[in-house]
């Protein structure tokens, strides 16, 4: 039997894991993060289980590497939180669940968006304090506009496919240009300044790399359209929050739309409706009427759950089967061979 201990977990995970034919694998759910406070409860694990905000630096790593782990299994697709160097040198694998439901994703995006546009927290908020009043709701048609799609891979795919559903005019970047799915969909590649100059709407779809850190920042703000909608479900880091904020308050940018945050781990996922937000960046996000804030749920569907849940069997499943390293379908860290 193979041990896994699985960090950060809720009930919606458990239940997820639960359903799964994970023959010879025995999961324990702990319910507190990966940390180096914490790394002590993998003792006598093989595998651990982490997600996107579990901590799985240098220190960590090595803390497992000395505990007899083998493997992390991030159940997640994107894995910036993970010291890669340090996996190689203390021999452990980590694998990952490239696409579990990109759609999933996507429309999370698009939910952002439509709600801002149309202003739908806002007169919800209203309607139930018996307010009927409509002043400072009004949207704009997403029909005709220009949306820029950011990355378009498996997530951006998707959702320039539903922008284009709506009579968006969407214009794409990716250094990795896909011609054929561009002609297929019906948009266009263009150069990341031409998308910032002419897009109503800019989404990204890219993952956090030390040359997309900061993507969005002072400089190419100053690049977009005035009143441009800015929608981020990728990963927080993409986006400097303070040049954010500056290009809020000077109207530049009309409207965002975040389901990830730089900062997050802090407060993510957890309930601090008791406390103090001490984060003054993320409080002084919170004022702003035209932003929408999510707390990194863009993944959180019974489809996705249930794929990401599969699939991370299936990669435990290889390691159990003594699969290493590239033999790893989903393997992130080629040379990692223990
Ligand atoms: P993917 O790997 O299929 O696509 C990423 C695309 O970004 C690729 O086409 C790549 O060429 C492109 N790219 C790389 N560097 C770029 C750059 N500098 N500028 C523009 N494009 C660039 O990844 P996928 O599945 O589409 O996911 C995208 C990101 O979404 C993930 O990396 C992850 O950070 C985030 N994500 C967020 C979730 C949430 O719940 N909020 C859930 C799942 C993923």
């Amino acid at each position: 039997m193979l041990n896994v201990a699985v960090f950060d977990t809720k009930a919606f995970t458990k239940a997820a894991f639960q359903t799964q034919n994970a023959d010879g694998i025995s999961f324990t759910f702990f319910e507190h993060r990966l940390t180096p406070d914490t790394a002590v409860s993998a003792t006598g694990y093989a595998v651990v289980c982490c997600f996107v905000n579990d901590t799985v630096d240098a220190d960590v790593v090595e803390r497992l590497g000395r505990m007899g782990v083998g493997l992390i299994a991030m159940r997640c697709a994107g894995y910036n939180n993970v010291d890669l160097e340090a996996c190689e040198r203390h021999g452990l694998g980590v694998v990952r669940v490239p696409a579990y439901s990109p759609p999933s994703v996507a429309e999370h995006s698009i939910a952002l968006m439509l709600a801002l546009n149309r202003h739908i927290t806002r007169a919800h908020a209203r309607v139930r304090e018996g307010n009927f009043a409509l002043d400072g709701l009004v949207g704009f048609e997403m029909h005709g506009k220009t949306a820029g799609v950011v990355g378009t891979g498996r997530i951006g795919k998707c959702a320039a496919e539903i922008l284009l559903g709506f009579g968006c005019r969407v214009l794409a970047y990716d250094p990795f240009i896909n011609e054929d799915l561009a002609k297929r969909a019906g948009f266009a590649y263009t150069d990341l300044d031409t998308l910032f100059r002419e897009s109503d709407i800019i989404s990204l779809y890219v993952p956090l790399l030390p040359d997309t850190r900061y993507l969005i920042n002072d400089d190419t703000i100053a690049k977009m359209k005035k009143g441009v909608m800015l929608i981020n479900t990728s990963r927080g880091a993409l986006v400097d929050t303070r040049a954010l904020i500056k290009g809020l308050k000077s109207g530049k940018i009309a409207s965002a739309g975040l389901d990830v945050y730089e900062e997050e781990t802090e407060y993510f996922f957890e309930d601090h409706s008791d406390a103090v937000i001490k984060d003054d960046i993320l409080a002084r996000l919170l004022t702003f009427n035209n932003v929408l804030i999510t707390s990194h749920q863009a993944f959180l569907t019974k489809e996705a759950l249930a794929a990401i849940a599969s699939t991370t069997v299936r990669n435990i499943q290889e390691y159990a089967e003594g699969k290493r390293g590239k033999a790893l379908t989903n393997g992130v860290c080629a040379r990692c061979a223990r």
